[in-house]
């Protein structure tokens, strides 16, 4: 006999049903969820001893993350997946219809998200637990799709149009506090006493001793008193969306930041809006229809497709060691030790410290541990400030690290990393230095350029010397590129690539050469904007093509950020490794030459002076002096512009995995949309390159190749590609 999900227990006329999926470590609404779930309502609705229904979960820390996104991928059309919605819609007007019978309180611990939080809205009654893992919200635009089981249009009725609309529209989700402030819970108590409040409560309704009063208020009989003592502010959000015209602004200017925001490359964040304008126009019905449509249309979008395809992506790196074997599997990190305390050193020794790891940060004089130092104070402060952290957090996570400016401190570091300059002698002298004073651990450099092998050339133990490359700002970027030399071994690989995701990133692992993956593959993408503004381009046109196809910045502003001597200097190296296929154009030295290293010398491409106010850039035309052309600028065509950059990337991208350095498509497109800012709608070079064919990319390349010569020459691995007709991935069925 199949497990059941549900079990219900009664208890002085409550019953209480708790959810657990079975042999699932969180509970997901899967396709057979609905079916049992409406069997157990209806045995409770018939019992005359039952008053009332208290919904908790049975899974020690969550309450339900969500429809099961499998399942929706399965859907094979628009109409197939509205249907979906259109079951999910009618089990919650099951439960409300049930509600409104017999008061139904959810009782919520850990996260509550999507199709979840979505089961809480159609309960007479919302508590959660004060937990840290307590998380409400609907995240579904972050996969490109809707909440389609009544969630914009219940949402909105719960707590005004404007907040639901902030909540539904960038797919947030909120702790128990803000969720109690902005109305979407009733009640916030302890974890211990949550089952117990919720039982009470739900006889309280049944009494008729709890009323609930909801913030929104109807005013269709004129003002009520209780108006009176609101404030200016909530007053306003209530007359906007009280009447029509109110409304009518209220839904235009969402739609006109949120186009300015999406450049209308995310329909998702879009159909959620008219959902909630049909419903608060129209009525519940009209509502909840056009959300199902909508919810339809977006499950068999492309771009829901491709933002599905990179979660399942990251879910699998979360199970992948990084290595091969099976039983390989990576070794316990609770001490590193930490080199340089850097602009990545400190942002390092943060996120280990944060992440419950203990840091002895050495840096070679006191001026720069106490720079570092001084960084990690900042974000944690910052983290506070924000509220993002209690005080007593703070001062416990700064507690863990401690610094030193010898190599005292470091014997029970299970690894050392790295980030001192960037230099190969020091970087060996460095290797020999912890050989000696932490012969036992693993030695991790975070060079952004320097192959790990050479590093690794002078040392008694290779097999413990790897790559750890961060991505600056380290708190911030969400990717992880770790770099296997020929002699690492794979214990050395599984353990910091364990550590990696303990410290909360996304770990890709890539064989060991210049430029790596990421480096390498946005040397030519950049190097292909440099001739663009060498043949004349305007650097804002350029970088418009670039971010019109959806990368977050364009290359010449990422070069500004990034430096033009760092820039330069890494051209330069891929240059000696990779022949004349990554020359740069002539003329950018000069920029160097006349002190412009970007940003940090607030002198680059763009102007960087008192920017108060300023939203938008504005270029540097002085630069233009410096280039040929000068200041009469020839324009760009975007659409060219674009596609010789992005085929630059691609192209690299397809040669990266035909040499072995990628591991698995997967890898490269999750490395390009984390570490490099690719546009995720568009999934990921590989992705990309599979959307168009093999065979287009590769016609598209020799064009280019016979006008601009030979760094447009297709790799093999796209060449054989477009011969036989394979793809990068599977071909879905459909
Ligand atoms: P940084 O110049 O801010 O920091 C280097 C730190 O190392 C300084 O505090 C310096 O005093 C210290 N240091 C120098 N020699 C030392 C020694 N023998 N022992 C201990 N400390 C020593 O440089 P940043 O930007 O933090 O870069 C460090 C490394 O990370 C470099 O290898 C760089 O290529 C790499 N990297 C940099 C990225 C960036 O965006 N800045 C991104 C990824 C990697």
């Amino acid at each position: 006999m199949a497990v059941s999900t549900f079990r219900t227990e009664t208890e002085q006329g409550v019953a209480t049903i708790f959810i657990d999926v079975p042999g699932e470590p969180v509970n997901t609404l899967r396709d057979d969820f609905q079916s049992e779930f409406q069997a157990v309502l209806a045995t409770l609705a018939d019992d005359a001893s039952v008053r009332a229904i208290v919904i908790a979960s049975g899974k020690p820390e969550g309450f339900i993350a969500g429809a099961d996104v499998q399942m929706l991928s399965r859907a094979r059309s628009a109409a197939e997946a509205a249907e979906l919605s259109r079951g999910g819609q009618q089990a919650m007007d099951k439960l409300e219809a049930l509600a409104r019978k017999k008061p139904i309180v959810a009782a919520v611990h850990g996260p509550a998200l999507g199709g979840g939080y979505e089961l809480t809205l159609a309960c007479t009654y919302r508590i959660c637990s004060d937990d840290k893992k307590t998380q409400l919200g609907l995240p579904e635009v972050q996969l490109g799709l809707l909440p389609g089981a009544g969630g914009t249009q219940r949402l909105p009725r719960l707590i005004g149009i404007a907040q639901a609309l902030d909540i539904i529209l960038a797919g947030k989700t909120v702790k128990a506090p803000k969720a109690k402030k902005l109305g979407m819970v009733d009640e916030v108590v302890p974890r211990s006493i949550l089952l117990e409040v919720a039982k009470t409560r739900a006889r309280e309704l049944a009494d008729g001793k709890l009323k609930i009063s909801r913030k929104r208020l109807d005013l269709s009989g004129g003002l009520p008193k209780l108006l009176k003592g609101l404030t200016p502010e909530v007053l306003q959000t209530i007359a906007l969306e009280d009447n029509p015209l109110g409304r009518k602004v209220l839904f235009q200017q969402a739609k006109k930041a949120l186009l300015k925001q999406t450049k209308g490359n995310y329909p998702a964040p879009e159909k959620a809006l008219e959902a909630v304008r049909i419903g608060a126009e129209q009525g519940l019905e009209a509502g909840l229809k056009a959300e199902a449509t909508l919810f339809g249309e977006l499950v068999v979008s492309d771009v829901s497709k491709r933002l599905v395809e990179i979660f399942f992506a990251t879910t699998a790196l979360k199970k992948d060691t990084g290595v091969d074997e099976p039983n390989i599997q990576g070794a316990k990190v609770e001490k590193i030790g930490m080199l340089g305390a850097g602009l990545m050193g400190a942002g390092i020794a943060y996120i280990a410290a944060d992440n419950g790891i203990f840091v002895r940060l050495k840096d070679k004089d006191d001026a720069g541990l106490a720079r570092g130092l001084t960084q990690i104070r900042g974000i944690l402060d910052e983290g506070v400030k924000r509220k993002r952290i209690t005080r007593r957090d703070r001062d416990e996570k700064l507690a863990r690290v401690t610094g030193a400016t010898d190599f005292s401190g470091l014997t029970h570091a299970e690894v050392v990393v790295e980030a001192v300059f960037e230099d190969l002698a020091l970087k060996q002298k460095t290797v020999a230095e912890i050989e000696k004073s932490a012969p036992r651990a693993i030695f991790a450099s975070n060079t952004s350029s320097i192959p790990i092998g050479k590093i690794a050339e002078g040392a008694a133990h290779p097999e413990n010397v790897i790559g750890m490359h961060f991505f600056s700002p380290v708190n911030k970027m969400p990717l992880l590129e770790v770099i296997r030399a020929p002699k690492t071994s794979s214990q050395t690989v599984a353990t910091v690539v364990a550590l990696g995701k303990k410290m909360g990133k996304t770990v890709i692992v890539v064989n060991d050469g210049v430029g790596f993956y990421t480096s390498r593959i946005l040397a030519p993408y950049l190097n292909e904007a440099s001739f663009l503004l060498a043949e004349g381009g305007a650097i804002d046109e350029i970088d418009r093509a670039l971010t019109g196809f959806g990368f977050p910045v364009g290359p010449l502003q990422l070069l500004d950020e990034v430096g033009i001597d760092v820039g330069t200097k890494v051209a330069h190296i891929m240059h000696a490794a990779f022949g004349d296929r990554l020359l740069a154009p002539s003329g950018i030295d000069k920029l160097i030459a006349d002190g412009r290293l970007g940003r940090k010398a607030k002198k680059g491409f763009y102007s960087y002076g008192e920017e108060k106010g300023k939203s938008r850039k504005s270029v540097d035309e002085t630069v233009y002096d410096l280039l040929p052309g000068g200041r009469t600028r020839t324009p760009v065509s975007a659409g060219e512009a674009a596609e010789r950059c992005v085929l630059q990337m691609v192209n690299e991208a397809a040669l990266c995995l035909g040499e072995k350095v990628l591991r698995s498509a997967r890898d490269g497109d999750i490395g390009a949309v984390f570490g490099l800012g690719w546009p995720p709608f568009r999934g990921g070079p590989f992705r990309y390159a599979d959307s168009l064919g093999a065979k287009t990319i590769v016609e598209r390349l020799r064009r280019y190749e016979e006008k601009l010569g030979l760094r447009f020459k297709p790799a093999p691995l796209l060449v054989e590609m477009a011969a036989s007709g394979a793809t990068f991935f599977p071909v879905a069925m459909v």
